[in-house]
């Protein structure tokens, strides 16, 4: 953490932080870098269709923003005028969706007159690992992250607060997307990842083989996997129409195991390449189980030194936004008004 935590007037240094990019509507406080509010209204409208529905996401976060604003200014205790600046994601993530958070970072910069911070969401699910909170441990540099969401499963070489090395990433399809496209298959609704890690709690792993891609260096694919799973169960099923029911647990704990041991495969082989064995994870999918033990396990059997957020930052949240806001406000890089949300847009932004 930089040396200075607070202003030139020796005030602290309050952010708010505000996450927009998909599903989840959030808003976090942060006070000289340690949380002091965060909080997320989910959107369960979506569950129905299977995944995110991209304009119902927009309607939602537009209903949703102020009510979450207002109850994290709340929950910390504070006016919005004692307010230091705003962070808000800038992208990746629905265009809709970054709008609604963009637009109203924007006014309330402009009504306040405090800066405002555009923050790159993946780099804010890594350097959630930096939010200070007394349950967390702060990663030294260099590390490798291992971020994996539903729209991102990437190796990163984290060497400072700002400087980020992309080694290795999907190909295809995200992990999150194969955890929760997997789900589908089985009939769960959207998002099927913590389901299935769920049912995988009292399956066996090897109850069922599902073979791993083969892909060069440290880059990923997962779209075999879900078609592999497609056939397999299109097959079984037509020999009996219960074959899911019956082996739910089985077929979650066989499809975690293959995945968590792709994910696995790769971090171990970056290990190698770079000498570097202190490992974050980051992203939505850093909740699963699976990879947490299997991580703790190299900890304990490869000497790795393991870092994993508290659940809350492992999601979309805001004070992961709000951190990132802190560390660029310490170091003086402010957005301007002119700014506008990207749907896409690469780590070395
Ligand atoms: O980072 P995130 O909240 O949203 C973005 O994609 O940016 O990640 C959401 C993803 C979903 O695919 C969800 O199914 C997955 O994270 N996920 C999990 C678990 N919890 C969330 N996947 C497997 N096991 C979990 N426990
Ligand atoms: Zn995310």
């Amino acid at each position: 953490m930089p040396e200075k935590a607070k202003d030139k007037n020796n005030k602290s240094i309050y952010i708010l932080g505000i996450e927009s990019s998909c599903d989840d509507t959030a808003a976090a406080v942060l006070k000289d870098g340690k949380i002091i509010s965060n909080k997320v209204t989910n959107q369960a409208i979506h569950e129905q269709y299977g995944g995110v529905v991209p304009e119902l996401a927009s309607r939602a976060h537009q209903q949703n923003i102020v009510p979450v604003v207002d109850a994290a200014l709340k929950d910390a205790g504070i006016d919005k005028k004692d307010l230091s600046a705003i962070a808000f994601t800038e992208g990746p993530g629905l265009l809709g969706s970054l709008l609604v958070g963009v637009s109203f970072a924007k006014s309330m910069s402009l009504a306040l007159g405090i800066p405002l911070i555009g923050v790159h969401h993946m780099k804010a699910h890594i350097l959630a690992h930096f939010i200070q909170d007394n349950e967390m441990q702060l990663p030294e540099f260099p590390f490798l992250a291992l971020t994996i969401s539903g729209g991102h499963t990437q190796i990163v070489q984290v060497d400072s607060h700002f400087d980020f090395k992309v080694l290795g990433e999907t190909l295809d399809d995200a992990v999150g997307e194969a955890f929760d496209k997997s789900a589908k298959i089985m009939g769960m609704p959207y998002p099927g990842g913590p389901l299935i890690d769920k049912y995988a709690a009292e399956g066996n792993p090897k109850a069922f083989k599902f073979t791993k891609p083969r892909v060069d260096g440290l880059n990923f694919s997962f779209s075999g996997l879900k078609t592999a799973i497609l056939y397999f169960l299109q097959k079984q099923t037509k020999d009996n129409p219960d074959f899911i029911k019956d082996n739910l647990a089985d077929l979650s704990a066989s499809i975690q195991y293959t995945i968590v041991n792709i994910l696995m495969d790769k971090l171990k082989k970056a290990v190698e390449q770079t000498g570097i064995n202190r490992i974050a994870i980051a992203g939505g999918v850093s909740a699963n189980s699976g990879i947490r033990k299997a991580l703790l396990d190299a900890q304990e059997q490869l000497g790795w030194q393991v870092f994993i957020p508290k659940f809350e930052y492992t999601t979309d949240n805001a004070a992961m936004i709000a951190i990132v806001g802190y560390l660029k406000y310490l170091d003086g890089q402010f957005s301007d008004l002119s700014l506008v949300p990207k749907a896409r847009m690469p780590l070395k932004t």
